[in-house]
């Protein structure tokens, strides 16, 4: 079926179940979202601790079909106005991305519709086209999600150089797993955020790191580690721990290391636009020193809305458009790949 009426109008019909959001949109000519459902399972994982992948999985499945239906009803379209299907199929939790991946070539099969799988990080940096109209590559993006964290140059829509990436932990790794040391459970991102607003930022000066062989790569794993040596540090001498000051003087830390490589490379390879993505990027905090520091190199700064930053189906549904425009079409052998590279 070729759906792409005659007008130029493109509708995608966007899937996103990679972790613990099952998510649908419907995107219309790449930058309009006309729906954004996310079905989110963050009550069922906290009692865990974090994400458990069985029980996504098998979440995802109960999900799916209501929230595809959910987001065309929301767009006020059928599958009849559905140009092209884009899916999720990598990187992420292979049974999560299975999901997606299935239920996007199920419907393909059955309508016709063309099927593009679009690839996560992809669709996180593609989340900036979406309120920033006039936003075209290239670019400089720094991605900081909980599986990545990339320094990246967009040189084309979805053609990217990689720069830079994290040696061992991601950036939003790092929040969980201090969070989970300080008592705030999961998910820590989001409530390091808010505890940090108390603390003093400068209380305790945990590390900077730095990778000799590459200034752009990062390194988050000893700041982790830095964490958890103070806070047992403080327990041997029985001296109390000021959760607020912990969670400030952490988070500077990561802000730090991410505004300073970040602008190192907008500065080093000339570029006068930079963007923030990835469920980190809607760190209060961070938004804000990127925005100062932007405006103090004469660089425009870009970044999604927060609902945009975290996992979500309009992002996979821009940046599936431009796959689509590309030529890009997938076949019904497209499986999930739990570790696909950008
Ligand atoms: O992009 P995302 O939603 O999923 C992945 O692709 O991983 O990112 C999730 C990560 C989690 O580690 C979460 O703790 C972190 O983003 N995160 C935050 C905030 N909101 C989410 N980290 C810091 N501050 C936040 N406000
Ligand atoms: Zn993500």
């Amino acid at each position: 079926m070729d759906n792409n009426t005659g007008n130029g109008t493109n509708y995608i019909l966007a899937i996103e179940s990679s972790c613990d959001e099952t998510a649908a949109s419907v995107v219309r000519n790449g930058r309009e979202v006309l729906s954004n459902v996310i079905a989110s399972q963050i009550a069922l994982h906290t009692l865990y601790g974090g994400v458990v992948p069985e029980i996504a999985s098998r979440k995802h499945i109960e999900k799916i079909n209501q929230v595809i239906q959910e987001a065309l009803r929301e767009a006020g379209v059928t599958l009849k106005d559905i140009t092209a299907i884009a899916v999720t199929y990598g990187p992420g939790l292979v049974g999560a991305l299975l999901v997606g991946v299935s239920a996007a070539k199920a419907i393909s099969f059955a309508t016709g519709i063309p099927l593009v799988g679009v690839h996560h990080i992809n669709g996180h940096i593609s989340a900036n086209y979406i309120e920033h109209q006039d936003l075209q590559p290239p670019f400089v993006c720094m991605v900081a999600s909980g599986g990545h964290s990339h320094l990246v140059i967009v040189e084309d829509y979805g053609v990217y150089r990689l720069v830079g990436r994290t040696r061992d932990d991601a950036a939003g790794e790092a929040f969980d797993k201090v969070a989970r040391a300080i008592g705030l459970g999961y998910p820590g991102g989001p409530k390091i955020d808010r505890l940090a607003r108390e603390g003093n930022p400068d209380a305790i000066p945990f590390p900077r790191a730095k990778v000799a062989e590459n200034e752009y790569d990062f390194s988050f794993s000893g700041l982790k580690s830095a964490v958890l040596n103070y806070l047992n540090s403080c327990e041997m001498k029985g001296e109390p721990v000021c959760q607020a000051d912990v969670a400030a003087s952490f988070q500077r830390a990561v802000i730090d290391v991410c505004v300073e490589h970040s602008m190192a490379a907008v500065r080093e390879f000339g570029f006068d636009r930079f963007a923030i993505a990835g469920g980190v990027a809607s760190n209060s905090a961070l938004r804000a020193a990127f925005e100062e520091a932007c405006a103090r190199q004469g660089v425009k700064f870009y970044r999604p809305s927060p609902v945009f930053c975290t996992d979500n189906a309009a992002m996979i549904g821009v940046a599936g458009y431009y796959e689509y425009l590309r030529g890009v079409r997938h076949g019904y052998d497209l499986n999930a790949v739990p570790n696909l590279n950008l």
